[in-house]
């Protein structure tokens, strides 16, 4: 969510921070803006609402020199999106210049203090309290920059990554983050700063991720340096990213959403890679191996996840329930934080993120963390705040997702699950030995069957343009496919704007059904798995309604294909690996639907790819 950008160096700061801003766009946000310190010492600041190429429109005929900046890209807490709220923002004496991620929650009463004081504000931000405030302590107490931030920092309660610019001091950059991420990176007489490190990689491989509560003080040749917000001097740790730059461009695809649909089976196999030796008919997730009596010994387990996520963790809950028949709850962690939850060191907590940076599921470790439990995180972006506020974890290592509407941080999910399901089964002996064999095989397999999914893909777009008129979709499965059905309608809500409810197929009787006419799509998840018979009557109820039937059946099928208005034929595997095949054919429905109707799949309205507000 938001991203910021910063540089100090040798080189022109411009053309880098948009460069930067544009690397972060799939994050979401409505406006964004810069904040230079020109070669003539003035500090300059432009915004614009919009995109990043509104803001390259707005500054063109300004002047945009100068070897140090800081650029956002802000999605609107407080206030609506408008220049006048875009960050930066300026200090009243126009001396400082901030940026911010996050929510400054006791802004009204700092704010309060701050026009008790004379100050007046420009912007109804939060955001724009913290940089007064900022201001006011250095003012009245006669202090340097760093000494007011930290300061200041001390009076804010709330989640933020900020960077401040002061014109009287062209040669650095001060920066903190408290839940909300924030990374430095180190070059050749330069630095780097950003939400992540995408915006880096091009110019340096060496990081140091800030942890809460740091401030990086980032001056024009000098070390880099960290310090608490008591001073205390930190030893930050420089590490190696390696992000791949190929992997953050479309690669001839017209949207990152397309391209991460096609690269599942790739992403599937490199997850599975070192993990899952068929010959030697074995799964070994290392993590669990490493923390095999915690796990084992665990009264429940308990999954918590926002979104896309949580719908994995729906899946891993039917996994490690009947593998290893271990009781498993699933939680929204925006809940689970506030439920004051029964909770100890007897309970194991499986975090879930692609991320690794929303606020909700990072609050619900931290609760889980201080009741004593033990945390395990499946998380995609590496070096993120979740993986390093778990106990042990495993990465899904499918690449950088950009396309905010995830897709193959699902399937890497729901593969590491299954693989985590496995080597726990496998411990505890609680799978016959043949069905372990057999589910192990299968998932090897899986790779290639999705790309026979993929396929599919001109079939789908044909079929995405009758239902373009659609304003409604209601999505159904059982079982394992109860999830995929969930996110299904995730998908197509998310991208195309078209209303889509999942529901468990059976429970569609208990009142959905009254929404069915001949108007009325309906996506049934009906693949050859225990509970087909119950699935082929849910539809027989549809048709007798008029409804529109599209259905997902495993090849072959040629009883639903009588019944249904348009069938999407899948390769056939096991129930319990059905997901990863069942869930490709949705992605691309919602996809194409999008598409038709001329929306910017990529960066869906009203949406971020990392929620790091709660
Ligand atoms: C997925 O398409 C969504 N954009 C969203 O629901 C997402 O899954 C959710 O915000 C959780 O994100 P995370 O996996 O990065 O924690
Ligand atoms: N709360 C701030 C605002 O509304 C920052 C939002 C963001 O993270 O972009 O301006």
């Amino acid at each position: 969510m938001c991203g910021i950008v910063g540089y100090i160096g040798t080189k022109q700061a411009y053309p880098i921070l948009i460069k930067g801003l544009k690397r972060l766009e799939y994050r979401g946000y409505d406006s964004a803006g810069v904040a230079l310190i020109s070669n003539n010492r003035h500090l300059n600041v432009y915004k614009a609402k919009g995109k990043v190429s509104d803001l390259e429109g707005f500054a063109a005929e300004k002047d945009i020199s100068g070897t140090v900046g800081i650029a956002h890209t802000r999605w609107a807490t407080h206030g609506e999106p408008s220049r006048a709220n875009a960050h930066p923002h300026y200090s009243s004496s126009e001396n400082l210049a901030l940026i911010h991620n996050g929510i400054i929650e006791n802004y009204a009463t700092l704010k309060e203090k701050l026009q008790s004081k004379g100050y007046q504000f420009k912007s109804s931000t939060d955001t724009e309290v913290l940089v007064q405030l900022i201001d006011y302590i250095m003012v009245t107490n006669k202090l340097d920059l760093l000494s007011a931030v930290q300061l200041a920092l001390q009076e804010v309660i709330g989640a933020y990554a900020i960077a401040v610019l002061e014109k009287n001091n062209p040669d650095q950059i001060v920066a903190a983050r408290k839940s909300s991420p924030l990374v430095v990176g180190i070059g050749e007489d330069e630095f780097f700063l950003a939400s992540d490190a995408t915006p880096i990689v091009e110019y340096t491989d060496k990081v140091v991720y800030l942890d809460d509560e740091e401030i990086a003080i980032i001056c024009r040749g000098e070390e880099l340096k960290v310090v608490d917000f008591r001073n205390v001097e930190m030893n930050p740790e420089i590490r190696e990213v390696k992000l791949n730059l190929g992997q953050l461009e479309k690669g001839g695809f017209p949207h990152f959403m397309l391209k991460e649909i096609f690269e599942q089976p790739d992403c599937i196999y490199d997850c599975m890679r070192g993990r899952i030796n068929v010959d030697a008919d074995n799964v070994v997730l290392s993590a669990v191996i490493d923390y095999k009596e915690k796990l084992l010994g665990a009264r429940r387990f308990i999954i918590v996840a926002c979104g896309t996520s949580w719908h994995a963790a729906l899946i891993g809950k039917h996994l490690i329930e009947s593998f290893c028949r271990i009781p498993v709850e699933v939680e929204y962690a925006s809940e689970f934080r506030y439920r004051d939850p029964v909770i100890d060191e007897q309970d194991v907590v499986i975090a879930i993120s692609q991320s690794g940076e929303t606020a909700d599921t990072l609050a619900a470790i931290e609760l889980a963390r201080s009741r004593g439990a033990f945390i395990y995180g499946i998380c995609n972006s590496v070096g993120s705040s979740i993986p390093r506020a778990t106990h042990t974890g495993s990465y899904i290592h499918v690449g950088p997702e950009i396309g905010v509407a995830s897709t193959k941080a699902f399937t890497g999910q729901v593969t590491v699950l299954a693989m985590l399901a496995l080597t726990l089964a496998k411990e505890k002996q609680s799978l016959p030995r043949e069905e372990f064999l057999e589910i192990v095989k299968e998932l090897s397999h899986i790779p290639e069957k999705m790309k026979k999914v993929l396929e599919l893909n001109h079939r789908i777009a044909g079929l995405s343009q009758i239902f373009t008129y659609a304003h409604n979709f209601i999505y159904l499965g059982r079982g394992y496919s109860y999830p995929v059905a969930l996110e299904g309608a995730l998908k197509l809500k998310e991208i195309s704007y078209i209303h889509a409810e999942g529901y468990p197929a059976a429970e569609m009787k208990h009142g959905p059904i009254a929404l069915i006419d001949a108007e009325m799509p309906v996506v049934v998840i009906a693949t050859h798995n225990g509970l087909y018979e119950k699935v082929l009557s849910n539809i027989q109820e549809i048709k007798a309604r008029q409804g529109r039937v599209i259905a997902l059946v495993t090849e072959g099928d040629n009883v639903i294909s009588g019944i249904a208005d348009y069938c999407i034929e899948l390769p056939a595997t096991l129930e319990c690996l059905d997901p990863l095949i069942t869930t490709v054919p949705l992605q691309m429905l919602a996809y194409h639907i999008a598409v038709c109707k001329g929306k910017d799949v990529d960066q869906p309205r009203n949406l971020a790819k990392s929620v790091t507000v709660e």
